[in-house]
């Protein structure tokens, strides 16, 4: 195992990272919810954490632990993880949007649990756009010089059609830099390596890392950070 270098560089800085998927709930036990374990989020909290900043983590649905030393606001939904990121944006020095947020939810959702045979053999599920909470932030701003961070996993595989959309996302998005990175049915998900692209608000790429999540945690810090 490698030891993280404990450093300063962050100290007295306020780092929020969201993480996980969030889960759309249809009734009281089901939800629509997405392949995301939050991994490369927590990582991005491990890293900011070791370099001294205070930071907050909120979770939507996290198969890994919670760091330690890093206060988690949970956020289940969409809804909910807007509602935090706004408090906590508030005096954040850098946002980095990692979580996957569902782009829509049920447009109900039932008290009680579905029953079949109220339903019978088709269930039709209506669903509505959820708010955007990278780009709300994005576009709020509370705090000058904040560096607000975005993610976006594409399946993708040519890297000039990842990059395209990738500029599209960013200019879409109002973030100063984007994270990007390929995922399908067999990769990108868990505790395995990774590798990702990281582009700024021209759409330059400013830097790739590739390897375990935390190497690759530590390299996006070292591009985006404040300094
Ligand atoms: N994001 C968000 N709120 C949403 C959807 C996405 O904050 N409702 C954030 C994600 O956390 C990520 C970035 O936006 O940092 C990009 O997410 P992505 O799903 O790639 O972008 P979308 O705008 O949803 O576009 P797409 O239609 O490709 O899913
Ligand atoms: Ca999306």
């Amino acid at each position: 195992t490698v030891v993280p270098e404990v450093t300063d560089q962050l100290a007295g800085r306020k780092v929020l990272i969201s993480a996980g998927g969030t889960r759309e709930p249809l009734d009281p036990v089901r939800f629509l919810g997405n392949a995301s374990t939050g991994s490369q989020g927590v990582a991005l909290a491990e890293a900011a954490r070791d370099r001294g900043a205070e930071v907050v983590l909120i979770a939507a649905n996290l198969e890994v632990p919670a760091p330690i030393g890093v206060r988690v606001v949970p956020a289940p939904t969409a809804q909910a993880m807007l509602d935090a990121a706004s408090v906590e944006a508030a005096d954040a020095d850098l946002v980095i949007m990692a979580a996957a947020v569902a782009d829509y939810r049920p447009a109900t959702t039932a008290e009680t649990k579905l029953k079949k045979d109220e339903i019978g053999d088709v269930l039709t599920v209506e669903l509505v756009r959820n708010p955007d909470v990278l780009a709300s932030i994005a576009a709020n701003r509370p705090r000058p010089g904040q560096v607000v961070v975005g993610f976006a996993a594409e399946t993708e595989s040519d890297a000039g059609r990842l990059l395209a959309l990738g500029r599209e996302k960013i200019a879409r998005k109002g973030a100063d830099f984007l994270v990007l990175n390929e995922v399908g049915f067999d990769r990108g998900f868990g505790p395995g390596a990774t590798a990702v692209t990281v582009i700024d608000r021209s759409g330059a790429v400013v830097g790739e890392a590739r390897g375990a999540k935390s190497s690759v945690a530590a390299a996006i810090l070292d591009l985006v950070a404040p300094s």
